[in-house]
């Protein structure tokens, strides 16, 4: 049979080969420290599992939930005046099945064969999956050390500008964990307005944040509800990954449209997963600035850690990730991932997997506590590798 061939825009999956190294050293009884995928390991909040466990001792609520719960939607609402101080309208906010979703379909709702879309060269791959997804053709606009890897709108080209749909942002960044830095918003909003250009911010990570910086939303800055909109997902600030809870919230007619293009696919969140979401989102909040203050910690024993080791890797800003430059004697950041692993025990991602601008560096998840991440540093150490 001949598959679409849409399919050959796919490559093979980028952890597929580290996969199975790790595993062949797993077998052989090695110490492996994976700090290859963003899965975070802190607890999901109690209340949150429970609202979860109760509602699905409903039996009504295993029907067709058709829409989200107006109870949901004020809870967004709510949340966005509350932690972000933006008032959004509730036919603002749409949920989809986690980011990674909602942005591999938004291009089918924006986008015809052949538009142009705006993605950072690294990024986080579903932008360009969604793209492809929708026969639209991706323009990079590099992330570069230079510019400490965030966007910088004014380099791209009138002519490219001029006939892009829409721009993905995501700060803070995955995987260069840059934050954005003041003025950039309202500089990126001025230069959308400008050339008619729809902005899609991916806010992941406006709570994981270091350095005495707060995180906030996109459509906090002034223009941007009518020139943009926001994923907001829960993943990464409830630790609820699994549980596939992220909301669309922002410019209306684009709400509109993709809620158009889902309901052609979906009958609706499950309910359980939305009063999980409710509870979330109108339930005590302590945990997460006390889990971002231990990813601050992660980041110390990993980025000061590596330094006192002669690998230098500069602090990362937000995300729950680490940006590292490769050895200059390595030619490829995969060539570089499959020896710290065989030699190490240590397992990151190459950064080439990210976008032809991530070749030259790898990426740290942090998802181990200190203590692990140091021992993994003297197994580098103990290695040789930055002798
Ligand atoms: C930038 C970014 N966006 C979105 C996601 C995924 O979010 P979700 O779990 O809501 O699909 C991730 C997960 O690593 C991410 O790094």
């Amino acid at each position: 049979m001949n598959f679409s061939k849409r399919l050959d825009r796919f490559g093979e999956e980028i952890f597929a080969a580290l996969n199975n190294k790790r595993l062949a050293l797993e077998a052989q009884g090695k110490k492996i420290w994976n700090l290859s995928v963003g899965t975070p390991d802190f607890p999901v909040s109690e209340h949150i599992k429970k609202a979860l466990a109760d509602a699905a001792m409903d039996p009504e609520n295993w029907k067709y939930s058709l829409r989200d719960l107006p109870e949901l939607t004020e809870a967004v609402c709510s949340y966005y005046a509350k932690r972000y101080g933006v008032h959004i309208e509730k036919d603002q906010v749409m949920s989809c099945y986690g980011t990674q979703e909602g942005m591999g379909h938004l291009a089918l709702a924006l986008c015809d064969k052949g538009d142009t879309v705006l993605l950072p060269d690294p990024c986080y791959p579903v932008f360009q999956s969604g793209t492809f997804l929708a026969d639209a053709d991706p323009w990079y606009y590099p992330l570069t050390k230079e510019n400490d890897f965030l966007p910088v709108v004014a380099d791209i080209p009138e002519d490219v500008a001029r006939k892009a749909k829409y721009i993905i942002v995501s700060l803070p960044a995955n995987p260069v964990g840059a934050v954005a830095k003041p003025g950039i918003y309202e500089e990126i909003i001025e230069w959308a307005k400008k050339y008619d250009v729809l902005i899609v911010h991916d806010n992941a990570y406006s709570d994981i944040i270091f350095d005495g910086n707060r995180g906030g939303s996109f459509l906090a800055h002034q223009g941007a509800m009518e020139q943009g909109v926001e994923f907001f997902s829960l993943s990464k600030s409830f630790d609820v990954t699994g549980a596939r809870i992220s909301f669309l919230v922002g410019r209306k007619d684009v709400v509109d449209a993709v809620r158009l293009l889902r309901s052609q696919i979906d009958f609706g969140m499950f309910l359980p997963i939305q009063k999980a979401a409710i509870a979330a989102l109108t339930g005590p909040c302590d945990m997460i600035e006390k889990q971002c203050a231990d990813y601050e910690e992660r980041r110390d024993a990993l980025c000061q850690g590596a330094r006192n080791i002669g690998w230098n890797i500069p602090d990362t800003g937000g995300s729950m990730f680490v940006w590292a430059p490769i050895p200059e004697d390595y030619t490829s950041s995969m060539e570089f991932c499959m020896d710290l692993l065989e030699k190490t025990g240590v397992l990151c991602t190459p950064g080439s997997s990210f976008g032809p601008h991530g070749e030259g560096y790898v990426r740290f998840a942090l998802v181990l506590p200190p203590e692990e991440i140091k021992n993994a540093l003297k197994s580098i150490k103990d290695s040789g590798i930055f002798a």
